[in-house]
């Protein structure tokens, strides 16, 4: 049996506990294992089942969230894929076009009714394999002869995977599975869809999609990794967030996917932003600016703290989740907290057809392109655009915000530039990680736009060099981790001119006191911060709200050049995973 897992199995010690029992030894504690003896045992059990049927039979005892794959040498020539809580999707590879967009569900529960009678477990063992009850009452002839290629070449290739960017060097052609959706290609090499019961919701057919993505995007090209090619694309990708929903002639933003709820959302009694890891720092640096142009009370929660704490959700929130890749557990749950309490959701994502994507009631689209490293670099300041740009269309109707808009939507028009010149600072920036990456620990200070910065930059750190990193909201110094400083411990602090400044320099002032020599992050020809840096990395300014899109990318270049001194794997850290598709 082989078998392509992804996932977590959460009840894995009661199944384990019942097949030794049943006489099964295992050789590993993998939750894995305890699958491939599953269906080993069912095999046993019902020789007469199809491969897609033991697999559907195993998938009803797991429990937690997961993405499958089987082969196996009884069935040559035959895959089995299904999921429940983890992306999957199959690639479709032909030499001619298809001669459907659609692939119909076939259902096949255990009990299901038949020409008005009910067919039971028992019955199905003894009628032959495969026969499956199409929605709509499908023959299954019709079913799957609509599927095939159209012409003499029948040729078909499937791929399973989790991402899009997995395949698309083969196929630009997908079907995304839903949960507990069952997939198998048999001998014939027809791919059939099937799920164990109808429910109302079922759509009772998969799509097949085209993707939008181009090999170029996915490939490394000149970069020495995914991460550092990504940091350098956001002159790019900032552009591609921007594209087609800001008119800065007219200074008009509009967002297509949320421009019909937009009333509502403005009717509404808080807005949440719901969130994990870099995405939820992206809802840090906006909330300020949702604040000050919405007029209304922003709450800013990470997804699993928001559900440990049942927190109480009304009907008119507008509640936000935020994901580059729209699959992460913790946030997808909140998702679906908040919708069962009636709020509007409203998803952001950088992934099409994932499944924040399909369960919010409307959306924006970061469109910052395939975001390979496990690092977040390019998606984060393309969420901090989307929401800036939500912030502006929102206020779109007062009056008195008009010229704090103008200059954002300004300030914006100019950002890719200014984007470009903070990327000259590269080997700058390498030199001074070279002083760094030795060490055990570094602080990263700054307030106001630039906290979630400091956030950012320190999660960057830990992430991918494994150094300890704390991102310190420099008003909170004096309450504790001043204690930590001395000549010896690496900071880097961030002193821009915005109404925070004044309070900024009193902090630093406070560091070099007590012998901290920081590295500063702070405006070009800004003389007066300068004298007390160790070394000095001079960014552009712009407006406040958007200043952390260029002091965050410093830091996201001295997490590199670290992790490149230390010899770490840049775009797969240990012990993590790009998508978080479990608790
Ligand atoms: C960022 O560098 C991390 N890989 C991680 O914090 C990530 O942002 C988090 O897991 C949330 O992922 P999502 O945006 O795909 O939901």
């Amino acid at each position: 049996m082989w078998i392509s897992f992804a996932g977590i199995i959460t009840n894995y010690k009661d199944v384990k506990q019942f097949l030794v029992q049943k006489g099964h030894k295992f050789r590993s504690d993998t939750d894995t294992e305890i699958i491939a003896k599953l269906i080993k045992h069912i095999h046993g059990l019902h020789p007469n089942y199809s491969f897609r049927e033991l697999v559907e039979q195993v998938i009803q005892q797991l429990e937690g969230a997961f993405a499958l794959c089987f082969k196996s040498m009884h069935f040559p020539g035959e895959v089995v894929a299904t999921r429940r809580g983890s992306p999957l999707l199959v690639g479709i590879k032909t030499k001619t076009k298809l001669a459907t967009d659609h692939i119909p569900i076939l259902y096949s529960k255990d009990v299901f009714e038949f020409g008005g009678r009910a067919l039971s477990t028992r019955d199905r063992d003894h009628r032959p394999h495969g026969h499956e009850i199409p929605a709509h009452g499908l023959a299954r002839s019709q079913s799957t002869s609509e599927f095939l290629p159209q012409g003499d070449n029948k040729e078909v290739e499937y791929f399973f995977a989790s991402d899009a960017s997995a395949i698309i060097e083969h196929t630009d052609r997908v079907i995304y599975l839903l949960d507990d959706d069952v997939a198998s290609v048999e001998k014939e090499g027809v791919l059939k869809i099937h799920r164990l019961k109808r429910t109302l919701e079922d759509t009772h057919a998969r799509e097949i999609t085209t993707l939008k993505m181009e090999i170029q995007q996915i490939m490394k090209g000149n970069f020495s990794s995914f991460m550092q090619k990504e940091i350098f694309e956001q002159p790019e990708s900032v552009v591609t967030t921007m594209r087609g929903r800001i008119n800065f002639d007219s200074e008009t933003v509009v967002l297509g996917g949320i421009k019909d709820y937009i009333g509502e959302i403005r009717r509404c009694r808080r807005l949440l932003l719901i969130a994990c890891g870099t995405s939820y720092n992206s809802a840090i640096a906006t909330r300020q600016l949702l604040e000050e142009l919405t007029e209304l009370p922003v709450m800013v929660d990470l997804a699993s703290d928001f559900l440990d704490r049942n927190t109480p959700i009304f009907r008119d929130d507008v509640c936000f989740f935020i994901s580059q890749s729209g699959e992460t557990a913790d946030t997808l749950m909140a998702l679906r907290y908040c919708k069962q309490r009636g709020a509007l959701i409203v998803g952001i994502t950088n992934t099409v057809g994932s499944s924040i994507c399909r369960e919010s009631h409307c959306g924006v689209h970061i469109n910052a392109g395939p975001e390979i490293g496990v690092a977040s670099t390019k998606a984060y300041t393309s969420q901090i655009i989307s929401l800036v740009m939500f912030a502006l269309m929102v206020s779109e109707d007062r009056i008195s915000a008009q010229p704090r808009r103008s200059e954002i939507i300004q300030g914006l028009r100019n950002l890719p530039d200014q984007i470009k010149e903070v990327l000259e600072l590269d080997s700058k920036i390498q030199e001074i990680s070279k002083k760094v990456f030795e060490k055990k620990s570094l602080l990263v200070l700054g307030r106001g736009y630039n906290y979630a910065t400091c956030l950012e930059g320190a999660l960057k750190i830990k992430e991918i060099t494994y150094m300890h990193s704390e991102g310190i909201l420099a008003g909170e110094l004096k309450h504790g981790p001043l204690a930590l400083v001395d000549k010896g411990m690496p900071i880097i602090m961030i002193c821009t001119r915005d109404n925070v400044f004044v309070k900024c320099m009193n902090a630093l002032q406070q560091v070099t006191a007590r012998e901290g020599r920081p590295i500063l992050i702070c405006h070009k020809n800004d003389q007066e911060p300068q004298k007390y840096g160790s070394s000095v990395l001079e960014v552009p300014k712009t407006v406040d709200c958007l200043q952390g899109i260029l002091t965050v990318i410093p830091l996201q270049l001295v997490s590199y050049h670290v992790a490149v001194l230390k010899g770490c794997n840049v775009d797969c850290p240990r012990n993590l995973a790009k998508s978080v598709t479990v608790e």
